[in-house]
């Protein structure tokens, strides 16, 4: 019996009774989809049910799993394997106390889906089957929007899919509370946007728009609308108003391309760079007849649908309009179905070029519903000789980078490649557009060349990504803060591509211009204390601890001597062996760039040292004087004092201002303290006082043009040499005779030093002495 069951739930009966649409061009066949209906097992709607609050149907898909949807309509769906099975509405569940159980927006940020239930936002947890409330909100909202990020686990990507914005839906933007969230809706803060209280009309939504790396605020006025942006250069404009009539639907595709669909019942409107122009999409009625909007066409939009590459509309009128989003074809295609609409009808992509209408139908026997899907392949129908179409020119446009994420960091250039084959005989236009042109005046460039194979001729596509800055050609009014990271996408296209080209979508890859994780630096050890016999390496991987004396640090950074000693434990396996540097000499260390763990180069960048437990008994060579400084330098205890309790070592690229710089103005008030900054434009080193011992050096680059990283690291050195260490030599000659009397001594006495910087010092002076014994005796047996 039980194995009968879970057979019968197993082959679940999706197809039944196929029923052809009765029309000149059948757009498609209708199925219905039930399972598990088999045994009468009673299933219950626990909760109170959701609806929507909108007269039409929405379907919300999961950009990064395929499977994961949610229909809103007079009721709640949502589906974890696409509409293949019959599902119970939606519900919340009473101990939420949601109250009326009206969703007015929803939003599915990674494994959580975001409900605005009754003005307020909750999370149902599907993975783990759990509601929850939101934190943080203290007003009422109507709506949530977000992003999903598919490409991979960086940072980046994971930033993406966590931000999420709640906001009340035609309130007054000056006075509205917008609320965000960086950790995927669970917990918000209040959004402060910068210019909200002088902006004049009411709130039509906000977005992150992380293909421009700007937060866009869309404010409504006398039935025109227009985006504020949050960010330089941005910030500085708005976007080209557009009419706002209804009250616009806004959809924002996935990919991060930054492109927008907004629509109501009898408009439908489109921006391909997150809002700044948005234009009516030209309609295609028949072959002849081309409508400049939708409006003209007088039909009732009722469900909208995209996808990365195309869009869908399906109006009450039996009607589907298909466009494709390519770089540059912005037109509708009509196509006339019979009894494709009804009230409960919505659209959804379920693959490139397959669009499906989906419609729930409830079931006397029981409370589960059931799918009433049409699907529909669009290449098929394009190929209708009724529609006249032009054929596709394109018979390839392939590229390694499609759907993957990139890094560019300072200096840095990206190349990515790609193959186009046009039909034969045909010639096209390849075309390449980063979304966030002022990300650093982030540029592409195509560098082709033809070869023939086969008889048909093949394009190589070289793509180079480059800033502009580093060409030396940025212009400030155009460019994003070089300090700040931002992102972008790049998008490879075909500009004079046909509608029927429905395969062939435009290459997309995700670029975030930020810190490249793999880089790290390394301080070059060519001299270390261990190799030339000063530091017995068995000894400090030994938990070797080492005193260093009250008049030599501070703890508190300060250059103020302590109260007592400090035992250090040193850390071999972080730090190694010491590198060896000479008392006497003034130093420097030789920072390097790796990357992936490879060498890429010496770092010429500015950076700066500090002792980690507080020795202050080094300075440097230069002063603020003669390091040439306009202003007075930034050094340690500036910085500590202004970092307040953010953490000691919190001198970095982002609060590193150059006294060099011309734009600052802190007056050079001390010519004559000490200049803590190494590396770059000055000759500074570090001077040692007589002082043997090892040092920890933290390391921090400062210099905000190297690179987006913070790059840091700690490191050891070994001063030597301060010591009368000379004695050593006048023992050559009576060595013969000390040596059997030392060594015996030694097998006692080594084991109990070794812990102590004395120790290590002892072993090498008795290393030192063994090597000039055996040099002593080589020599004599010549
Ligand atoms: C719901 O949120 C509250 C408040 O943050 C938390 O204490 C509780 O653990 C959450 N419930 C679940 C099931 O995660
Ligand atoms: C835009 O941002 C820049 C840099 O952050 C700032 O200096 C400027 O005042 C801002 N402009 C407006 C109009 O907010
Ligand atoms: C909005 O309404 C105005 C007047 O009612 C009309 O002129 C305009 O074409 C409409 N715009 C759209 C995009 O529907
Ligand atoms: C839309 O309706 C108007 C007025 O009712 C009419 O003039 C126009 O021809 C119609 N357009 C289409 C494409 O049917
Ligand atoms: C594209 O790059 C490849 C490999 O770097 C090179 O061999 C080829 O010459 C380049 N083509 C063009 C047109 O720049
Ligand atoms: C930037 O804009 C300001 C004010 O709009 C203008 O005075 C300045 O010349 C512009 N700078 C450049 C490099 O175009
Ligand atoms: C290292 O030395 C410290 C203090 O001298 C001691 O507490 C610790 O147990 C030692 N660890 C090992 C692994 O010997
Ligand atoms: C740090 O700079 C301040 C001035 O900015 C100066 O007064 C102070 O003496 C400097 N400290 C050191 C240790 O050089």
């Amino acid at each position: 019996m039980l194995v009968l069951m879970l057979v019968a739930m197993l082959v679940a009966a999706t197809t039944l009774q196929p029923c052809l649409l009765a029309s000149a061009r059948q757009l498609c066949r209708t199925h219905m989809v039930r399972t598990g209906k088999v045994f009468h097992v009673r299933q219950q709607i626990q909760g109170d049910q959701l609806y929507f609050s909108s007269m039409t149907s929405h379907l919300i898909k999961h950009p990064c799993k395929k499977n994961i949807a949610l229909y809103l309509g007079r009721r709640l769906f949502f589906t974890r394997d696409n509409f293949r099975s019959s599902l119970l509405p939606l519900s919340i569940p009473t101990s939420m106390k949601a109250g009326l159980p009206e969703v007015t927006s929803a939003h599915i940020a990674g494994s959580v889906l975001l409900l605005v239930v009754s003005r307020k936002v909750y999370i149902y947890n599907y993975e783990a089957n759990y509601w929850n409330t939101s934190i943080g909100i203290e007003h009422p909202v109507s709506h949530v929007s977000g992003d999903n990020c598919c490409y991979s686990g960086h940072p980046f990507c994971v930033d993406i899919s966590n931000s999420v914005f709640a906001y009340l839906h035609g309130d007054q933007i000056s006075q509205t509370n917008i609320y965000f969230s960086n950790n995927g809706g669970f917990r918000y803060q209040k959004f402060a946007y910068e210019k909200q209280a002088e902006l004049v009309g009411s709130l039509g939504g906000i977005f992150y728009f992380h293909s421009l790396s700007q937060v866009g605020l869309l404010l409504i006025d006398q039935g025109k609308a227009r985006f504020s942006y949050s960010e330089h250069p941005l910030n500085f404009s708005f976007g080209l108003p557009f009419d706002y009539n209804g009250t616009l639907n806004i959809l924002i595709t996935p990919g991060q391309k930054g492109i927008l669909i907004f629509w109501f019942e009898r408009s439908l409107l489109l921006s391909r760079n997150s809002g700044q122009l948005v234009y009516p999409l030209q309609v295609k009625e028949g072959p002849h007849t081309l409508l400049s909007s939708i409006s003209e066409a007088n039909v009732t939009i009722y469900s909208v649908a995209a996808n990365e590459y195309e869009l869908a509309v399906l109006t009450q009128e039996n009607n589907l309009y298909y466009g494709s989003l390519g770089i540059l074809s912005s037109s509708l295609i009509k196509f006339t179905g019979q009894n494709i609409w009804s009230q409960e009808a919505a659209l959804m992509f379920t693959d490139v070029g397959r669009v499906e209408i989906l419609v729930p139908l409830s079931d006397p026997v029981f409370p589960a519903f059931d799918f009433e899907k049409c699907p529909i392949n669009i290449q098929e129908i394009l190929m209708d000789p009724q529609l006249q179409v032009d054929v596709c020119k394109v018979e390839l446009l392939q590229g390694e980078f499609d759907n993957k994420m990139y890094t560019i960091d300072m200096n840095s250039e990206l190349e990515l490649t790609a193959l186009m084959i046009p039909r034969p005989g045909m010639s096209l236009v390849p075309l390449a557009m980063v979304s966030n042109p002022h990300s650093l005046g982030l540029q592409a460039v195509i560098y082709e060349d033809g070869y023939t194979y086969d008889g048909n001729t093949r394009h190589r596509l070289n793509i180079s990504l480059r800033q502009q800055h580093h060409w030396g050609r940025a212009d400030p009014n155009f460019t994003s803060s070089i300090k700040r990271p931002t992102g972008s996408t790049i998008t490879l296209d075909i500009a004079n591509k046909e509608i029927s080209c429905v395969d062939l979508k435009p290459l997309t890859a995700l670029i975030s211009v930020g810190c490249d994780q793999e880089k790290k630096i390394v301080i070059q050890n060519e001299i270390s204390a261990c190799y030339n016999g000063i530091l017995d390496p068995v000894g400090l991987q030994d938990n070797y601890s080492y005193v260093i004396e009250r008049e030599a640090y501070d703890p508190n950074f300060q250059g103020q001597k302590a109260s007592e000693d400090l035992v250090v434990h040193y850390h071999y396996e972080k730090l190694g062996c010491p590198h060896l540097v000479y008392y006497n000499t003034p130093w420097k260390p030789v920072v390097e760039l790796w990357r992936e763990g490879k060498f890429q180069e010496v770092i010429q960048a500015e950076f700066v040292l500090l002792e980690v437990n507080g020795l202050f008994t080094y300075t440097y060579s230069l002063t603020a004087n003669t390091a040439l400084c306009r202003s007075q330098p930034q050094n340690w205890t500036t910085i500590m004092s202004d970092a307040g309790d953010k953490g000691l070592f919190s001198w970095n690229r982002e609060n590193y201002v150059s006294c060099h710089d011309p734009d600052n103005e802190a007056p050079l008030m001390w010519p004559d303290v000490p200049y803590q900054i190494l590396g770059g434009p000055t000759a500074n080193k570090v001077i040692f006082e007589q002082r043997n011992g090892i040092y920890i050096f933290y390391i921090s680059i400062v210099d905000p043009y190297y690179s987006y990283c913070h790059l840091e690291t700690t490191f050891s050195v070994y001063v030597y040499g301060a010591f009368p260490l000379s004695v050593i030599p006048t023992a050559v000659i009576i060595i013969p005779l000390v040596v059997m009397l030392l060594s015996v001594w030694l097998v006692y006495a080594i084991p109990k030093l070794l812990h102590t910087e004395k120790g290590l010092r002892f072993k090498s002076f008795w290393a030192h002495l063994c090597r000039r014994c055996r040099k002593a005796c080589f020599r004599g047996g010549n």
